[in-house]
């Protein structure tokens, strides 16, 4: 079984920038897959189109084996699906760490003691407690990045779409992120330009180039 597959997929920006013409993907149920591509390449805009933030001019996308069409059929994938943002700042609103972190489960109807046990949990593991009761938008890139990614995970996503986790964050961080994923039983897809990271956390490769996904050996030797 496959969790995204993705079909002739075409989209331009406004303006004629045109990003895929017939992009085809697919990564297996349970894979942890990498993506590598240049600096404008279409990474962010993949994930975009894989969530239902942008909408495809051509092609199909499944999710779970389900064909995504409507914005009702996205809204129901997203339930299960956690998608980390490539700007934390796209993805922190709320006055406090712990009631950013909280949110989706809130959302979700979740009673409140129940919910704060969770994050507590959470942000315990990812050693970010000392920062629940700080304004999200005054923490530091790191911080930042750590809080959205404790956002996403604490609502247990069966796939995780994770745009750039490692942009500019310390090695203490990544080593955070790596024992995470690494303990992570679902599908993920993670794009990144840090090829070390993406050897050590993805059972596979690709790289994103001239509108396709070509498969990409790993480049050092896996423990
Ligand atoms: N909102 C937008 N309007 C117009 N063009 C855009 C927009 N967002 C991105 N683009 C263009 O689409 C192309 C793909 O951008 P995208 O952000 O998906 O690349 P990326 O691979 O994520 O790059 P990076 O490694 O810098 O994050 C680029 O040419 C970019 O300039
Ligand atoms: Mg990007």
């Amino acid at each position: 079984m496959n969790s995204i597959t993705v079909r002739n997929l075409g989209f331009s920006y406004p303006g004629n920038v045109e990003v895929f013409g017939n992009l085809n993907m697919s990564i297996g149920s349970g894979e942890k897959a990498g993506i590598s591509g240049a600096n404008g390449s279409g990474k962010s805009t993949l994930f975009l189109l894989l969530m239902g933030l942008l909408k495809p001019e051509s092609g199909t996308i499944m999710l779970r084996d389900t064909l995504l069409k409507t914005e009702h059929d996205f809204r129901t994938a997203r339930v299960k699906t956690g998608f980390l943002f490539q700007d934390p700042d796209d993805q922190l609103f709320c006055p406090t760490v712990e009631e950013d972190i909280a949110f989706g489960l809130l959302n979700r109807g979740m009673e409140r003691t129940e919910a704060g046990k969770k994050v507590d949990a959470l942000c315990d593991r990812l050693r970010i407690s000392h920062l629940k009761k700080r304004v999200p938008f005054h923490l530091s890139w790191g911080q930042k990045r750590l809080v959205s990614l404790a956002g996403v995970l604490v609502l247990d996503p069966e796939l995780l779409l994770l745009d750039e986790p490692t942009a500019g964050v310390d090695d203490q961080v990544t080593g955070i992120l790596l024992d995470f994923l690494d303990s992570f039983s679902g599908t993920m897809l993670v794009s990144s330009h840090d090829m070390e990271f993406l050897d050590r956390v993805c059972h596979s490769r690709y790289s994103l180039s001239n509108n396709r996904l070509a498969p990409l050996p790993f480049s050092h030797s896996r423990a």
